[in-house]
């Protein structure tokens, strides 16, 4: 464990952003964790795991602290069952695949999402129906502060759309640095209702899909809808789809009939904010190095040497734009630092 000075960011987010950082630091395991956690010279710490969910917006003087701590574990199994631990810096898709070599049900849909395993309680990742928090026990997290251990059931993370209590009482105060799951072994629920998941499983031929069918669907189906950060910089969508209220949706329908929605709860309606932002006029938008997807207008790109500042002040003309056109707010999921 070396910590190394003034390094470039570009190759650890998925933006592809040329931010610096002053001090940068790779940790392997909890006793390098935590002795770097003690160092005295650098109070303030970035957290940072596979960099696929912020947009650096300047250069870091904190200590950036890259998780790379590995290993998969089966806690307890059954015939039906099993409970399994991964650490936190383990590539989350990597994480699905070794589920699908096992045999081990629940995740499938959330395959090819980037980034941490150990990050992907924060936002409770989701995708084509299922959430992070369906198959989760719970966390374990490093107080920043104390450098006590927490465990973090499920009902303490107070998980929701996007959101957990690690974006809000809790944010920025823990690293959390395993997960544990409950897996299927057999019986599996499968959950193909979703989106194309169906249509996509016909085109293949499947008529009693297995779990690792709906993954190898649902990574074609993502391969054809998003870019890949390899090929341009981006970090999934970059707005949450909003909630609104029955009695907002149905002002909303005055003026678009035609508006999507999806019915959240009995008194709210989520709207697809992509069709939002392209009935704004921006998708495929470019301007300059940064610019609007061309084919999914929640995704804003950066073609090359676009700054963090760049697209976050597209973002807000984004926020603006859409809040003028249809009174609705849309608030970014991607972490502005
Ligand atoms: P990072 O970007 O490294 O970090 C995100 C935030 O968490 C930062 O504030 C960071 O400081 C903090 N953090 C990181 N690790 C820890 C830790 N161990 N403890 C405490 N804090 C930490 N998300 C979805 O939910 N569904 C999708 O379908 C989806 N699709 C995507 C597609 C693409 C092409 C891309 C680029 C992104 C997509 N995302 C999606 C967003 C992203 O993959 C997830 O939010 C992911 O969980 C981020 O993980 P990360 O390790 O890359 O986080
Ligand atoms: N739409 C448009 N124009 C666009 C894009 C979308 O009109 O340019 C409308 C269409 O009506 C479409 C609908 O939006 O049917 C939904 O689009 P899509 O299926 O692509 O899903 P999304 O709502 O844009 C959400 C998640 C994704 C997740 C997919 C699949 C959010 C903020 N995004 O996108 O998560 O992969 O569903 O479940 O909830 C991420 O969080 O980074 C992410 C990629």
């Amino acid at each position: 464990m070396q910590i190394q000075h003034n390094i470039s960011l570009k190759p650890y987010n998925t933006f592809g952003i040329d931010a610096t950082a002053k001090h940068f630091v790779s940790v392997s395991n909890s006793d390098q964790l935590k002795s770097v956690l003690s160092l005295k010279e650098y109070p303030n710490k970035l957290i940072l795991g596979g960099g696929s969910n912020m947009l650096l917006t300047k250069n870091q003087d904190k200590l950036v602290i890259h998780i790379n701590l590995k290993g998969i574990e089966i806690l307890s199994e059954d015939e039906d069952f099993a409970i399994v631990k991964a650490n936190a810096g383990e590539n989350w898709h990597e994480f699905v695949l070794w589920c699908m070599a096992n045999n081990f049900g629940g995740i499938e849909n959330l395959s090819l999402i980037p980034g941490n395993v150990g990050t992907s309680p924060i936002q409770n990742i989701g995708a084509y129906g299922v959430e992070l928090k369906d198959h989760f026990v719970s966390c374990e997290a490093l107080s920043l502060t104390t450098l006590e251990t927490h465990t973090f059931t499920k009902p303490d993370c107070q998980f929701g759309y996007r959101d957990s209590i690690f974006k809000r009482q809790e944010k920025e105060k823990h690293i959390i640095t395993s997960v544990t799951f409950k897996f299927t072994k057999r019986n599996h629920i499968l959950n193909t209702n979703y989106g194309t998941i169906s249509s996509e499983l016909e085109s293949m031929g499947i008529k009693n899909p297995t779990i690792q069918d709906i993954s190898k669907a649902v990574i074609s189906i993502r391969e054809s809808k998003l870019p890949n950060p390899k090929d341009i910089g981006n970090s999934g969508s970059f707005f949450k789809n909003p909630v609104i209220t029955n009695k907002q949706f149905e002002t909303l329908l005055l003026n678009f009939p035609e508006a999507p929605s999806y019915s959240v709860s009995e008194n709210e309606v989520k709207i697809p904010a992509g069709w939002l932002i392209e009935k704004a006029g921006f998708k495929g938008k470019r301007f300059g190095n940064y610019g609007v997807h061309k084919n999914q207008a929640l995704v804003l790109v950066n073609y090359g040497q676009a700054q963090g500042s760049d697209i976050l002040k597209l973002s807000k003309l984004i926020q603006k734009t859409v809040l003028r056109i249809f009174n609705i707010s849309i608030e970014a999921e991607v972490n502005i630092i």
